[in-house]
C-alpha cells in the first residue's frame, strides 16, 4: 500500500511539474515581451514595434529568418535560458504567428538558440529589411 501511495504521489508531482513548465511559457511572454508586443502580438507599428500577429511566421520562409527571430534584441536580451527562449519563441510562432507560421514548423531547440545567440549579425534592422525584401520577392503568396 505504501509503495502505491508513493507511486501516486510521484505521478502527481510529475504531472504537476509538466503543467508548470507549460504555463511558464505564456507567463514569460507576459513578463518579457508583452510590454512592447501587446498580449495579442499586434505591437505598436506606429512606434516601431511591428505586429507579429499572423505575420511573424513568414520570416521562417526565408534563409536566415529563423535565426533572425531569435536574434532581435527582445529575444536576445531576455534573462531566460536558451531552453526557455526556445520554448517561448516556438509558442510565439504557433500562438501569435498563427496562420503565417508554416505548417511544417519545427519548434526551436535550446542548442539552436544558443548557436544563434553566439552569432548575432551587427545590423539586425538591416537584416530585417533584407529578409522582408526577399519575402516579397520569393515567398509563396498567402
Ligand atoms: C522594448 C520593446 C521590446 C520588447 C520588450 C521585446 N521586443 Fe521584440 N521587437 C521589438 C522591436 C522594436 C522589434 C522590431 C525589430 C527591431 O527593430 O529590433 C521587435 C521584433 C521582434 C521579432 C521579429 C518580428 C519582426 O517583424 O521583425 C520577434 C520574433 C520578437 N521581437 C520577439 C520578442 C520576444 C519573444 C520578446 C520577449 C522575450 C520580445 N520580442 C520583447 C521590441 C521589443
Amino acid at each position: 500500500m505504501k509503495s502505491r501511495c508513493a507511486l501516486l504521489l510521484a505521478g502527481l508531482l510529475i504531472s504537476g511539474g509538466a503543467a508548470a513548465a507549460t504555463d511558464s511559457v505564456p507567463k514569460n511572454y507576459r513578463l518579457y515581451c508583452m510590454g512592447c508586443h501587446q498580449a495579442d502580438g499586434t505591437g505598436s507599428p506606429a512606434n516601431g514595434i511591428p505586429s507579429m500577429r499572423d505575420e511573424v511566421g513568414h520570416f521562417l520562409r526565408v534563409p536566415g529568418g529563423r535565426a533572425y527571430l531569435s536574434q532581435v534584441p527582445g529575444t536576445l536580451h531576455t534573462p531566460l535560458s536558451d531552453a526557455e527562449t526556445a520554448a517561448l519563441l516556438s509558442w510565439v510562432m504557433v500562438n501569435i504567428g498563427r496562420s503565417s507560421t508554416p505548417a511544417d514548423f519545427q519548434p526551436y531547440t535550446a542548442a539552436e538558440v544558443k548557436n544563434y545567440r553566439a552569432t548575432v549579425p551587427d545590423d539586425i534592422p538591416g537584416l530585417r529589411v533584407k529578409l522582408l525584401r526577399e519575402l516579397e520577392q520569393g515567398a509563396p503568396a498567402r
